[in-house]
């Protein structure tokens, strides 16, 4: 091993990839789509990846869409081109496979806000409630998890407990909400919630269809409810494209991360886009823990198979028959 692997290996944990320089004058694209057929791996992406990293992809989905090919895929690596909770459940769901995350430090506010030792002593003040958790969570969250869904499959998931079994919905809230609104099912709610859907500005929105009144509104349900409340179509990033592609608009302003809008432009070049503005002084509203991810940090780890995703074996064990009869139940909505 060279001075400067050893070197960035041992900082791996403080820097969160592989901190080593790569060659300006390489084709990252070349040289990604080499080590994938020499390391039969996988690029499993996120829509919310940046759109160099989704092309190169092999799989680009939501996240229900991405543990359906985690559990399925052949290849021997999978590299996840997301977020550390997204690797986790890849993880749980094919032990036996090495798991790739380009950096260790693509977390999520939404799987930070529900810290599992808190949510053990939480969930002790209702014996009765079942849990159902986001899939947004992390790992240990998950072992004291009944039933894990997506924001695609969630009322197929509440719909499948008995009308008189009472639930615990966590870690966001605002989804939590929504689902409430939907199902017409109460549940006890964790008060968590993602930092991009939840600082969008109403008044901004409302500017931008003063400047494009023909454009239809769509969100995704970890917006706050006023915002919700505003949308002409709410759904997962897999239902927003699909809307995007059918609907007969020609125009969308766009709450969830700009990253989506990629695959809407691809799936329709001539319609157009505006990503929603947040309440602050950007213009769009990226997630600075899915961009985290880069071209240079996918290539140096799928180089030397670095950073690695590891889990306590118990809590592979304990935690998968969440993600498990989440797959089954949307397995038997067709979904
Ligand atoms: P979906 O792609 O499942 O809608 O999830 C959105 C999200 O916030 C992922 O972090
Ligand atoms: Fe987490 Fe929100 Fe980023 Fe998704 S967009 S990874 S929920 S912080």
């Amino acid at each position: 091993m060279s001075a400067e692997l050893n070197l960035a290996t041992k900082n791996l944990n403080k820097m969160g990839f592989l901190d080593l320089e790569v060659d300006p004058t390489l084709d990252l694209v070349e040289a990604i789509n080499q080590l994938k057929k020499e390391k039969n791996a996988v690029i499993l992406a996120h829509y919310y990846q940046e759109s160099e990293i989704q092309d190169i992809a092999d799989y680009i989905g939501d996240s229900l869409g991405l543990s359906q090919q985690a559990a399925e895929t052949d290849a021997d690596i999978i590299v996840f081109a997301g977020v550390h909770f997204m690797a986790e459940t890849a993880k749980m769901l094919s032990p036996s496979k090495k798991v790739l995350l380009p950096d260790l430090k693509a977390g999520c506010s939404l799987a930070d806000s529900c810290p599992a030792p808190v949510f053990r002593k939480f969930k002790e003040k209702y014996p009765d409630h079942k849990v159902v958790s986001y899939i947004n969570c992390t790992a240990e969250l998950k072992t004291l998890t009944d039933v894990c869904c997506t924001s695609t499959n969630a009322k197929h998931i509440i719909d499948s407990f008995p009308e008189d079994q009472p639930l615990i919905f966590a870690p966001d809230v605002n989804l939590g909400r929504w689902l409430v609104k939907e199902t017409g099912r109460d549940m006890v709610l964790w008060n968590g919630s993602c930092m991009v859907h939840e600082i969008f500005s109403h008044e901004k929105i409302v500017k931008l269809q003063m400047k494009h009144p023909e454009a239809a509104f769509i969100a995704h349900p970890e917006c706050e409810a006023h915002i919700l409340d505003a949308a002409d179509h709410v759904g997962s990033t897999s239902s927003l494209l699909r809307f995007t592609r059918e609907s007969g608009h020609q125009e969308y302003i766009v709450a969830t991360e700009p990253g989506i809008i990629h695959q809407m432009q691809k799936a329709s070049p001539d319609k157009k886009f505006y990503p929603a503005p947040p309440n602050n002084s950007c213009a769009c509203n990226e997630c600075p823990h899915m961009k985290r991810n880069t071209m240079e940090k996918l290539y140096l780890c799928m180089k030397h198979e670095l950073p690695e995703i590891t889990l306590p074996e118990w809590v592979i064990e304990k935690g998968v028959a969440s993600i498990d009869r989440m797959l089954e139940i949307s397995a038997k909505a067709g979904l």
